[in-house]
């Protein structure tokens, strides 16, 4: 058995031996966007540093567990706290969690993450439905040996956040009142945000968001044959012509606003799945 495969299977002793639900819907919680976590019915909550395998987690604001319970009656498994590429973490330790979440039986992976709106369209506190993106990490969580139990060499890309999910979240939206955009996401290294020249270039290649999380998760799940959904709270308008300093303060204030609508829908989401 592969390095890898052995890892894995040391986490889902330990996600198996903590609660006696499985869940079927993974989420992770972007920046400032933590409270959909006080809606589960909580029937363990993991810190990252106990999972074997597992990243543990730096910044500020993102709490480190992985919480075991139901929300709406689904059984689910959050990541309160993500793992990012600038926090010095390796692409294979950003994808070991999501990896580690397959292997437990979970297929569908909800993200949200905030974001920087390139799309002069976008308000900051927009709910934004990801339908495509475009990774400029410079990393690739899946270079390395493959392990074709885990998925295949070369997966395919051509619709990486599934179609099925993107419509139920328009549906729910509608019916429950939500404004939502879609886009296009891409994702950076950070940790700086983006010089004019840089938020120019990035929007003439067609992104409508910018962010420093999400990609690699997404490219894990999709290798690992999971279905992929994303929305991204704008936090900050990246017009290069009449651009503002922003502060990461400023950044948790708009992700905190749009928190409601945010957690309505993923409840919402989570009940029609
Ligand atoms: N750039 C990159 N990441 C971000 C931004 C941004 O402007 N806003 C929130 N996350």
């Amino acid at each position: 058995m592969s390095e890898i495969m052995k890892s894995l299977e040391s986490a889902v002793k330990v996600l198996g031996s903590r609660a006696a639900l499985r869940p079927e819907i993974g989420i992770i919680l972007g920046t400032g966007l933590s409270s959909l976590a006080e809606k589960i019915e909580v029937e363990t909550s993991i810190p990252y540093g106990e999972i074997p395998g597992f990243p543990v987690s730096t910044v500020e604001g993102h709490a480190g567990n992985l919480v075991l319970g139901r929300i709406s009656g689904r059984p689910v498994a959050v990541f309160q706290g993500r793992f990012h590429l600038y926090e010095g973490y390796s692409p294979q330790q950003i994808a070991f969690p999501i990896r580690a979440l397959k292997a437990f039986g979970v297929n569908v992976l909800l993200e949200s993450n905030a974001a920087g709106g390139l799309n002069p369209a976008y308000q900051v506190g927009d709910l934004v439905l990801i339908t495509d993106h475009i990774n400029l990490q410079g990393f690739n969580p899946l270079v390395g040996p493959n392990d074709e139990n885990i998925g295949p060499r070369f997966p395919d890309m051509s619709e990486p956040y599934d179609r099925l999910l993107l419509d139920l979240a328009r549906q729910t939206a509608l019916r429950e009142g939500i404004q939502l955009r879609e886009g296009v996401y891409v994702g950076v290294l950070g940790p700086n945000l983006e010089t004019r020249a840089e938020y120019r270039f990035l929007r003439m290649i067609g992104a409508d968001l910018v962010g420093m999380s999400t990609v690699p998760e997404v490219i894990a799940a999709v290798h690992a044959g999971m279905r992929v959904f994303g929305v991204s709270v704008v936090t900050d308008r990246c017009l290069p012509d009449a651009l503002k300093p922003v502060t990461f303060d400023e950044i948790l204030a708009a992700a905190g606003k749009a928190e409601p609508s945010l957690t309505r829908l993923f409840l919402k989401l989570i009940e029609s799945i």
